[in-house]
């Protein structure tokens, strides 16, 4: 039995969707790596029950670090992006958690650097607040362990391509790395929009809207460039197929960054039939009803969907591009400070 809602609502289900394709299927995907966290801060004494611990967030972070608090009497205030919506907003004040909302933008680069300058004068305001820094400190690799080794025991210790979006990069870098430490074979592939520097797709914008909770418009320190072997890159439109066939086919309700993680993991499938194809689903379609599902009619047959294969990021083009990483460091652009 579980002791608090956060270990049942944090814990991820193994789906085998079809032979060689499994779905890592999270309600909330950030909530083990919050909880791990903030235990490990409490165990080395970095904090004490009832201080407050800062971060900003354009979702799903706010809840899971909201959640983390609430299990361990803290006190917890974010700053989100204009991306936290009502039901959301309406939790973390029930939960106790203070949200302060940054006005609306369409410049991803200007709200990630409005919350950061909020977050520091708030820091200047408070110095014995925590700065959480999910984008930038390692202890945020730490809870993926318990789910690395779930997948390897469930999988057998089958060779692996592990797919999924990268935001902070702690949940991709985390699961290879921990996979890799008990010999699973995994070859790690990163799902990206387009416009980020993470791995360099700023200089080719997306029309839509953004894929929310992946790619960056300035530089992670929790991102390990060295650990990525191939690279996708998905428009939302891409994106919006692929979440509307994940739910017409299989019946799993996931979001956009799912839905691109879900078309990259076919064709992997599809390029190294020997090795299962491990897919992130990182949060429930709920948040994306009427911005995604509500528009299937406008989704293209998956079928007639195939990446653009690159050998260099001067190359990308949408609604989707794949290139071989290879393990190469991250792009200038990429690198914090
Ligand atoms: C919906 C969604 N998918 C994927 C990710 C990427 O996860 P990570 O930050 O571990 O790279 C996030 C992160 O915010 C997210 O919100």
């Amino acid at each position: 039995m579980d002791d608090h809602i956060s270990e049942a609502v944090g814990r991820p289900d193994l789906i085998r969707l079809d032979d060689g394709l499994v779905c890592l299927r999270f309600e909330t995907m950030k909530i083990v790596s919050a909880l791990a966290a903030v235990r490990h801060l409490l165990d080395t004494g970095a904090v004490r029950r009832g201080d407050t611990l800062i971060d900003s967030s354009s979702g799903i972070y706010a809840y899971a670090l909201a959640l983390a608090c609430h299990r361990h009497g803290m006190r917890c205030h974010i700053v989100g992006s204009t991306t936290v919506d009502h039901t959301l907003r309406t939790q973390l004040d029930i939960l106790g958690a203070r949200l302060e909302q940054m006005p609306p933008s369409s410049d991803l680069k200007l709200d990630q650097s409005r919350r950061v300058a909020r977050v520091q004068e708030i820091l200047r305001a408070h110095p014995d607040y925590h700065w959480m820094r999910q984008y930038h400190d390692d202890i945020h690799y730490l809870g993926y362990e318990a789910v690395a080794d779930r997948i390897h025991t469930q999988t057998g210790g089958e060779s692996l391509a592990l797919v999924g979006g990268v935001g902070s990069g702690a949940s991709t870098g985390a699961l290879a790395h921990y996979l890799a430490k008990r010999s699973v074979d995994v070859r790690l592939v990163g799902v990206q929009p387009y416009g980020s520097v993470t791995f360099g797709s700023e200089h080719v914008a997306d029309p839509e809207i953004i894929i929310a909770g992946i790619g960056s418009s300035i530089p992670f320190g929790n991102v390990r460039h060295d650990l990525y072997d191939t690279l996708h890159w998905l428009a939302f439109d891409a994106a919006l197929a692929g979440s509307v066939d994940l739910l017409r086919r299989h019946a799993v309700f996931a979001g956009l960054s799912t839905g691109a993680a879900y078309l990259a993991a076919q064709w992997e499938r599809r390029e190294e039939p020997g090795r299962t194809a491990l897919f992130i689903a990182a949060d429930t379609g709920h948040r994306y009803i009427d911005t995604v599902f509500a528009r299937h009619g406008e989704a293209a047959r998956v079928e007639d969907l195939a990446p653009r294969r690159v050998r260099g990021t001067e190359e990308l083009a949408l609604p989707w591009s794949r290139m071989d990483w290879n393990g190469s460091p991250a792009p200038v652009d990429a690198v914090p400070g």
